[in-house]
């Protein structure tokens, strides 16, 4: 029999990556999408494979939306992806961000609880949990303490605690997987790397004469690619029992590495083009992110297949095609 997913935030990088996996795979992939103002843009991550996804709109807030998808779908697994993703936006928005990433999440656990009780269920945690918490070897890893430093990073943590109290009172099969930070050609343009990386494409053409406007560059971060992350996803789903998984490179650098890289490719120094701006500070910055992931390596055998060199690497091959 086909398999069923259910994806929520199919539009974002993880979503279409993940679309992509499962067609591969054979599945018949669902997507719940949230409308907004600019039509256009909304799908373009998904445009390749558009007519193979079955895509309604959505939202973790509007019960009613979540509560008919799963009663007609009856999804084999379900991705909950959809949230306000940026952490240092989630300090304006911070009632936003708890709503969706923390109350959203709990309307998905209830709608499955009480329509798809059948339905495996992935909750997309995050490294921002552990906020400034990290183990005396320099990781985290999924038994490290969770002290989250964000409004992100504390409504994902209500998520993460509330999807493990579900699969222990009711016996959903519901897994976090923690993630780490990923990045692809699809990311959006307010993440740091995509930011350096286009941005420095456009000083090295010529096309912007003003310097790149940054915030902390000492922060360090643990850098790996959504391609990799999402089949992490799947695997964690298909193990024997629904369990907790940090998913992580193992490799962490500095935002100030992530820039020197990038300007050197196009044999420019950084430090001539950037600024400090303190706009894009965050009231209270996580310093350090490195993650642990030999826990799925034994478990499930996943590991990642990008170096962060060749993450960068692409992405700005695929910019550059943009900017030709
Ligand atoms: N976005 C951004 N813009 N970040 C900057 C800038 C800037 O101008 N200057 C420095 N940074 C630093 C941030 O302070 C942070 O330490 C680091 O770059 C990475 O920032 P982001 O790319 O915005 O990602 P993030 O670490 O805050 O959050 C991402 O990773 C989480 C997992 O750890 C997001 O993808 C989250 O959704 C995800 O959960």
């Amino acid at each position: 029999m086909t398999k069923k997913a259910l994806i929520t935030g199919i539009t974002g990088q993880d979503g279409s990556y993940l679309s992509e996996y499962l067609l591969e795979l054979g599945y018949d992939v669902y997507g719940l999408i949230r409308r907004n103002s600019i039509t256009e843009h909304q799908q373009s991550r998904l445009e390749h494979i558009s007519s193979r996804v079955h895509n309604r709109y959505g939202d973790l807030l509007d019960v009613s939306t979540i509560d008919r998808a799963l009663k007609e779908i009856q999804p084999d697994e379900i991705y909950n992806l959809a949230a306000q993703s940026h952490v240092r936006i989630s300090y304006e928005i911070p009632q936003f961000t708890v709503q969706t990433n923390a109350l959203g999440a709990l309307n998905v656990f209830e709608s499955v609880r009480i329509h798809s009780p059948h339905s495996r269920l992935y909750q997309a945690s995050s490294s921002e949990m552990f906020g400034d918490s990290v183990d005396s070897d320099g990781k985290q890893r999924e038994t490290t303490r969770m002290t989250p430093v964000s409004p992100y990073g504390c409504a994902k943590l209500y998520a993460f605690n509330q999807l493990r109290n579900y699969r222990n009172a009711y016996h959903i099969f519901g897994s976090n997987g923690i993630l780490f930070n990923h990045e692809s050609p699809r990311r959006a343009s307010n993440f740091v790397t995509a930011k350096v990386i286009r941005n420095a494409i456009k000083i090295s053409k010529g096309i912007s004469k003003d310097k790149l406007q940054m915030g902390n560059l000492d922060s360090s971060r643990d850098w790996g690619h959504s391609y990799d992350y999402v089949r992490a996803m799947h695997q964690i789903l298909q193990h024997d029992c629904a369990d907790d998984f940090v998913v992580s490179t193992g490799e962490t650098r500095t935002v100030r590495d992530l820039c020197r890289i990038t300007f050197q490719y196009f044999n420019l120094n950084y430090e001539d083009h950037v600024e400090i701006n303190q706009k894009y500070f965050r009231p209270q910055e996580l310093p350090y992110l490195c993650g642990d992931c030999s826990k799925i390596k034994a478990t499930l055998g996943w590991k990642p297949t990008y170096t962060f060199e060749a993450l960068i690497e692409e992405m700005i091959l695929s910019y550059l095609e943009l900017y030709k």
